[in-house]
């Protein structure tokens, strides 16, 4: 059967395929309500990749002969350009994705391309095209991720040696170096990869077969799909291939989490920038002016990402009610899953593209930076330190440093600038080895273990992370 060249033309208003067992046709409002092609199009290129392999499948099987295989690859390969080359009118009569293309695959080659359903259902083909797309978006998401890691390494390697206060509760603790607070955020992006990579062995198993819930009477190989598809194995249950969703949720909750901490390095930026801090400037083209302050340098893509965290959040909340009151098979209410979901990779997507670039881009102020730990009595803790290990006992030790910067605060110095008789008043075991304990760098040096912050173990972890990303 030659396939035409012509595009599809609209077909009679209201003829669904489903149209003869009903006396009239739905008014236009639940056309509109029911329908999810202005949506689920964008399932059509793995749509049609598993209406191939369906289809070999049933002519391997003899359930279709040659011929109707051949006329039915001719046809979706036509629809699969139309799609690409935006000719195909898309048509909301026709509800869905599935029920346009395989509309669309009648009106080009006949009777074959209704065949072309034969031992499946919408229901296990929808939640093949969905598994199918979200394996190729993990796919996408974890290079992505990768590529941020590589820009968070390489501002990390320029500031093994770049002191700054590190924070707890806000307020500045002990000294760390830039590089070391960098590097936190390359171990969540890790554990992020490994949850996408979990996930995916749980997405990447094949519905079809399922049928609309009950499995098939035709001697079909589910394997053969499987594999022709690149899916590790079949679901093993007919009513929960069709029915479950919590491969999805899954995702969403592994894209929330990725959110959640890119949103806790935008709020780290944001603070930074603000002139208070001057830690940092992100370039130019991150930010934004005010129409009204013509002073202002606003922060505007780390804000967004704040906020989009709340909408990621919000559709792992609505795919996770969505689903809990389902009772098994199949219900309408999962075609409301593309939505949420479709945003999700979106979102994620565009904010890790633009997360990798706005790394280049980030002007570290070191002198800011030092000087806020130098205000901060941030070596309290290694005069503490520095006291146990001359023999008092920890809690002691405490109580002397807290009295010591009382005094340096009530004279307005820091702890450094206090001179050894000042410094002995509060302890006779201070000498004048105190000075390379109370500066920032005899801090850091001094924290030199695996997962400290001395500027050798910084440099050795960001190696190890070289290693492991390629
Ligand atoms: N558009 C539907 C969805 O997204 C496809 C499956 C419809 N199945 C059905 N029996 N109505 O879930």
């Amino acid at each position: 059967m030659a396939a035409s060249k012509k595009t599809n033309a609209p077909v009679e208003k209201n003829m669904n395929t489903w149209s003869g067992r009903f006396s009239e046709p739905v008014s236009e409002l639940v056309q509109r309500y029911t329908a999810s092609v202005s949506f689920d199009r964008r399932l059509a290129e793995y749509d049609i990749q598993g209406s191939l392999a369906h289809a070999r499948m049933l002519a391997a099987a003899n359930i279709i002969d040659a011929d109707d295989l051949a006329a039915i690859q001719l046809g979706l390969g036509q629809i699969r350009e139309e799609i690409r080359c935006g000719e195909f009118v898309w048509l909301l009569e026709l509800e869905d994705v599935h029920l346009n293309i395989e509309k669309r695959l009648t009106a080009l080659i006949g009777d074959a391309g209704k065949r072309l359903h034969t031992a499946r259902s919408r229901n296990d083909q929808v939640a093949t095209d969905i598994r199918l797309y979200l394996r190729a978006s993990i796919d996408d998401i974890i290079s992505l991720i990768h590529a941020m890691q590589h820009a968070l390494l390489d501002l990390a390697e320029k500031h093994t040696d770049t002191v700054m206060p590190g924070f707890t509760h806000l307020q500045v603790a002990q000294p760390v170096v830039f590089g070391h607070h960098l590097m936190a955020y390359f171990e969540m992006l890790r554990r992020d990869v490994e949850r996408l990579s979990d996930c995916r062995k749980r997405v990447n198993r094949l519905p079809l077969g399922a049928a609309a819930l009950a499995g098939t009477s035709y001697p079909i190989n589910r394997d053969r799909v499987a594999q022709e598809l690149g899916f590790d194995g079949v679901c093993e249950n007919s009513l929960d291939a069709v029915s479950d969703r919590d491969f999805a949720i899954e995702f969403c909750a592994a894209a929330a989490l990725i959110m959640t901490h890119l949103s806790r390095l935008s709020e780290e930026l944001i603070l930074w920038m603000n002139p208070s801090f001057g830690f940092i400037d992100l370039a130019d083209r991150f930010c934004t002016g005010s129409s009204i302050m013509p002073q202002k340098k606003n922060p505007d893509v780390p804000e967004l990402v704040r906020g989009k965290t709340g909408r990621v959040n919000g559709h792992l909340v609505a795919l996770l009610t969505l689903m809990k009151a389902q009772p098994l098979a199949y219900n309408k209410d999962n075609q409301e899953d593309k939505e949420p979901l479709f945003d999700t990779v979106d979102t994620l997507t565009d904010t890790l593209r633009i997360y990798a670039d706005m790394l280049t881009g980030v002007h570290v102020n070191q002198d800011a930076m030092y000087k806020a730990a130098m205000r901060g009595y941030a070596t309290a803790t290694d005069l503490a330190d520095y006291l146990v290990k001359k023999g008092l006992p920890f809690r002691e030790a405490h109580e002397t440093v807290a009295q010591a910067v009382r005094f340096a605060d009530n004279n307005g110095r820091d702890l450094g600038a206090l001179t050894l008789p000042e410094l002995q008043q509060f302890s006779p075991l201070i000498e004048d080895d105190i000075f390379a304990v109370l500066t920032l760098e005899g801090s850091v040096n001094s924290r030199n273990h695996i997962g400290g912050t001395a500027p050798a173990q910084v440099s050795a972890a960001i190696a190890r992370a070289r290693k492991c990303l390629s």
